[in-house]
């Protein structure tokens, strides 16, 4: 099991106080803390390392490179890909998901089609969808959730068709936590001969992913919310459909050649193998470096651990917070079926109160709609409270929290 008192050593910022109370951080899910680890290699690379990659014959530029290869292959390791050839380094699950959009749905999807996204979606993945079927024409489709927060697969099932070329569901909800079967979904979705992505920023932080064994097509996730630095994140695609696909940007490092025809007067240009050919650019080197270290930090604490550590936190909530008479839970109550996520509501309170108030015992937590939108209006939200955990909370911290929820209820 892990040692969340022993991990809390590594983490700088979790000795600081906030209005006077030691800090309490439960907004994971927004973006996580990071480890001595990861600053130290972002502080090494700059020291010693710095230069722009792939371009250079020099010594530095040879690190550099070879610093950034190496991450793409942690990365690819950590979530068993074939190879750095199926890791794109993007700015994050946002980035990540319009690329696929705009350098795969742009040529492929056709006004007879449809995309089918569900009601638990994080805003990054819808927007670009409806945003690109303003051009292209096709329907996006809605799969519904139940009242419970749960994907709903019969419904799910039937509105899968031969017109569906793309499913993209979150492998967990930002809000509610809840984890979806992601392998009942590709299969739907492939014996229809459609696409799957999973929008995978709150799953791959948090739990064993496996792509070969998901069989999904596409994985968009952040590094800012693994322990890494902000500004770097991944798109995992499978070989063969990358190796179809034109590039999102154009410019330096994605292509091979840019020769000019004295006659046409035209420029023909050939793209750079994979993945270099959609990482338009000078990269973030050393954003990929922290990453890597964060990939490295994870996988010495073990994905088992984080996972069964945050299940042991969620169910200890569940459990105390019912001695709270004004407190709600949103969505599912079984802390086996979803990970370490709560969103809830205080009777009488807005949540931007709630959070204001937990601020000032020194407890983060997050308020609003979490960019999800729908997904509260489905569950005729104004607005939710949430906490969400990781690697470095304790019981102890919960305890904390509940009796300040407790104040809540009387204030
Ligand atoms: C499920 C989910 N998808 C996508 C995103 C967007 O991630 P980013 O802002 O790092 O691009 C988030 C961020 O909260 C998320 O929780």
């Amino acid at each position: 099991m892990l040692d969340p008192y022993k991990i809390r050593e590594d983490f700088p910022i979790l000795k600081r106080k906030i209005n006077n109370h030691p800090l309490i951080y439960f907004d994971s899910a927004a973006t996580s803390q990071k480890p001595r680890q990861v600053i130290e290699a972002i502080k090494e690379f700059y020291e010693k390392h710095n230069a722009n990659v792939h371009r250079a014959v020099h010594t530095l530029s040879q690190e550099a490179s070879e610093l950034y290869e190496n991450a793409h292959e942690e990365v690819a390791k950590f979530i068993n890909a074939n190879g750095m050839e199926e890791i794109i380094f993007v700015r994050g699950t946002t980035e990540a998901i319009n690329l696929v959009a705009y350098a795969w749905g742009l040529r492929n999807l056709k006004r007879e089609d449809e995309v089918l996204v569900t009601l638990m979606e994080h805003h990054s993945n819808i927007v670009p969808w409806e945003n690109l079927s303003k051009i292209n024409g096709f329907q996006v489709k809605y799969a519904e959730v139940k009242d419970d927060g749960t994907l709903n697969y019969e419904a799910f099932e039937n509105a899968i068709s031969d017109k569906t070329k793309i499913v993209c569901l979150p492998h967990v909800s930002n809000v509610t936590g809840v984890i979806n079967d992601v392998k009942r979904v590709v299969k739907m979705a492939h014996e229809c001969g459609s696409l799957v992505l999973v929008d995978g920023a709150q799953s791959v932080p948090h739990l064993p992913v496996d792509v070969k064994d998901l069989d999904i097509d596409f994985l968009a996730f952040s590094g800012h919310k693994m322990l890494g630095p902000t500004g770097i994140g991944v798109l995992y695609g499978k070989r063969r459909v990358l190796e179809e696909m034109e590039p999102f940007h154009g410019g330096g490092e994605m292509i091979r050649e840019v020769t000019f025809d004295t006659i046409t007067r035209r420029c023909s240009i050939s793209w750079n193998d994979l993945p270099w050919k959609f990482e338009a650019g000078t990269p973030n080197t050393c954003g990929g470096v922290g990453l890597m270290a964060a990939v490295k930090y994870l996988k010495d604490v073990g994905m088992e651990n984080v996972k069964a550590h945050e299940e042991t936190l969620t169910g200890y909530v569940m459990h105390l917070v019912q001695e709270c008479k004004k407190v709600r839970i949103h969505g599912p109550k079984d802390a086996s079926v979803k990970c370490g996520i709560i969103p809830f509501g205080v009777d009488g309170l807005g949540s931007h109160d709630v959070a204001l108030f937990l601020d000032g015992y020194g407890i983060m937590i997050r308020s609003g709609f979490h960019c999800a939108q729908p997904l509260h209006e489905k569950f005729k939200l104004k607005s939710s409270a949430r906490v969400s955990f990781y690697v470095y909370n304790t019981r102890e911290e919960i305890h904390r929290f509940v009796d300040v929820l407790k104040e809540t209820e009387r204030f």
